[in-house]
């Protein structure tokens, strides 16, 4: 982002701060709690999921030709290798044989050998080697091979389609916000690995958690809310996205200071929302990026948060504090957010109350949903049988 597009926003946030109050939307919004229950509303997100480009990851976790990484996506797992040209590839981890997970983990490989009865496969996914070859007559070695997906690399993420005869065309996705989510650079940073949460609530709830700062003070008292203010949020609008800019408390501070000498960075954390399903966090220090995916049922959920870091990790001491950054965030979201609305999501089920209020301050998350309900909107109706 440059700098007089983060001046502005910084303008907009220490006005915000000082009249105490945060960006609004024009009214409050009633929302059906079967949006979070009901079956027939989880088969169609989990369609819009799965028609929709997925971020996976940064580009720096295939930082180089010859490696690899896999990727739990929506259930399904998914190698991706970064092949001897530089390209990024991406394929259904299921080998031809009897569909065992052909790799695990993340690493540098050109081949991949099937733990289970050791097919081979090169890292453009052709089938290179079966043990055994006469058993299997009708297998055509050099030509059948692992199931490719689109993939691609674009403003440092790695992106993914579920769907293998769809076109992936990230630019057009992202939009306008394109250009500004590849300045962060936090998709090259190191990556500092995955941690997941399976948690008993739906998946729009966890990504609900996210989009506003009103909890802050109660939720967060002892942690964030020691130096981020509470509902106080600049939000704008990119399409489908949207981004909230969280200000710190030290924003107070800069009034007293010249505009020429800001250093707005230090005084805010910025949150993207991807539709449908991402959640970006950038601050001066780290990326962090959530990947939420509806569960088996609409009461469950997957989130898979990842970090990353401009520090440089080969400081053993460096590596150690990033880590301790990660597992702090990671426990606050664990122990704070999720677990507080697991509570939320029992009295959703319980059936007792129709609604929920997402108010005028919480403009993101009116935005979600609206996001939400208008590629609902168009989707055709999942049959059932
Ligand atoms: S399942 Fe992979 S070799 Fe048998
Ligand atoms: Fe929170």
């Amino acid at each position: 982002m440059d700098r007089d597009q983060l001046i502005d926003l910084t303008r907009r946030a220490v006005k915000l701060a000082r009249d105490k109050t945060t960006d609004l939307a024009p009214a409050e919004q009633r929302v059906h709690a079967r949006e979070y229950t009901s079956i027939e509303r989880h088969e169609r997100d989990v369609a819009m999921l799965t028609a929709s480009p997925q971020l996976v990851g940064y580009v720096s976790e295939l930082p180089a030709p010859g490696t690899y990484c896999t990727k739990t996506v929506m259930g399904r797992s998914v190698l991706l290798t970064r092949t001897s040209t530089g390209a990024v590839k991406a394929f259904n981890n299921i080998c031809l044989h009897r569909q065992s997970q052909v790799v695990t983990g993340c690493g540098s490989a050109k081949r991949f050998t099937c733990p289970y009865h050791a097919w081979t496969y090169d890292n453009t996914g052709r089938l290179i080697g079966v043990p055994g070859r006469e058993g299997f007559p009708d297998v055509d070695v050099k030509s059948d091979g692992l199931t490719e997906l689109p993939a691609t690399e674009f403003a440092g993420f790695l992106w993914v389609a579920l769907d293998p005869s769809a076109t992936l065309d990230i630019s057009t996705h992202l939009g306008p916000l394109a250009e500004e989510l590849d300045s962060w650079g936090i998709g090259r940073w190191s990556p500092l690995g995955e941690k997941v949460l399976d948690a008993p609530i739906n998946w729009k709830l966890a990504v609900d958690t996210f989009s506003e700062n009103y909890h802050f003070a109660t939720v967060h008292r002892q942690t964030f809310a020691k130096i981020a203010r509470s509902n106080c949020t600049v939000f704008d609008s990119f399409g489908a996205h949207h981004r909230l800019i969280f200000p710190l408390n030290s924003i107070m501070e800069l009034e007293d200071v010249p505009e020429d000498q800001w250093d707005p960075f230090q005084n805010m954390v910025v949150i993207y929302a991807l539709f449908p399903n991402i959640v970006l966090s950038v601050t001066i220090a780290n990326g962090e990026l959530f990947r939420i995916y509806p569960g088996a049922v609409p009461g469950r959920s997957i989130t898979v948060h990842q970090n990353s870091t401009p520090l440089d990790l080969s400081d053993e001491s460096v590596a150690a504090g990033a880590q301790a950054v990660f597992d702090y965030a990671h426990a606050t979201v664990r122990d704070e957010d999720y677990r507080l609305v697991e509570g939320l999501q029992a009295n959703l089920e319980s059936g007792a109350r129709d609604y929920l209020l997402f108010g005028r301050n919480e403009p993101g998350l009116q935005h979600r949903h609206a996001s939400w309900a208008n590629a609902l909107q168009g989707a055709e109706q999942p049959r059932r049988n």
